[in-house]
């Protein structure tokens, strides 16, 4: 059975030129784009899609950080594609936790600035898709 999910190329991948690389990465996998557009997201949005975080230490940098550069917004389909971009993209410390060979793995230093967001259940894929895709 074929799934959504919403990933992000942060700004940290659009300005360092990964999104070729995240976007051949998920093609590769064998999953498909249902969406894509490039913004620079504003800040009720950001707030929106992160509110799970919003007593966070540090969410206050984190929207700075997604509100700071154009990102490409995606809707990614296929079967599993929640977990399997998960997969690609690699644990959320791009040295600690992501193994090489994933995004974060193979560019990632840190973990504000960590490429990619992928959604992570069925229901923050559908909330997320529709903040970011309202007509999708
Ligand atoms: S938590 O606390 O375990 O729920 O957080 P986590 O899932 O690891 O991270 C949630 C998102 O916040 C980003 N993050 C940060 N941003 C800026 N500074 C710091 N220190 C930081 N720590 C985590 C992290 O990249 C996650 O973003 P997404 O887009 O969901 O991957």
């Amino acid at each position: 059975m074929s799934e959504r999910t919403l990933v992000l190329v942060k700004p940290d991948g659009v300005s360092r030129g990964l999104v070729g690389e995240v976007i051949s990465r998920i093609e590769r996998k064998g999953l498909s784009l249902a969406a894509l557009e490039l913004r620079t997201v504003e800040r009720e949005v950001a707030e929106q899609h992160y509110a799970e975080h919003a007593e966070k230490g540090f969410f206050g940098d984190l929207l700075d950080f997604i509100t700071g550069g154009p990102l490409v917004a995606l809707v990614v389909e296929g079967p599993r594609a929640i977990s399997a971009f998960r997969q690609l993209a690699g644990g959320t410390d791009p040295v600690d936790k992501a193994t090489p060979g994933t995004i974060r793995g193979d560019f990632g230093l840190e973990v504000q600035f960590n490429l990619v967001h992928g959604s992570d259940s069925t229901d923050s894929a559908e909330r997320e898709i529709k903040i970011w895709f309202p007509n999708l």
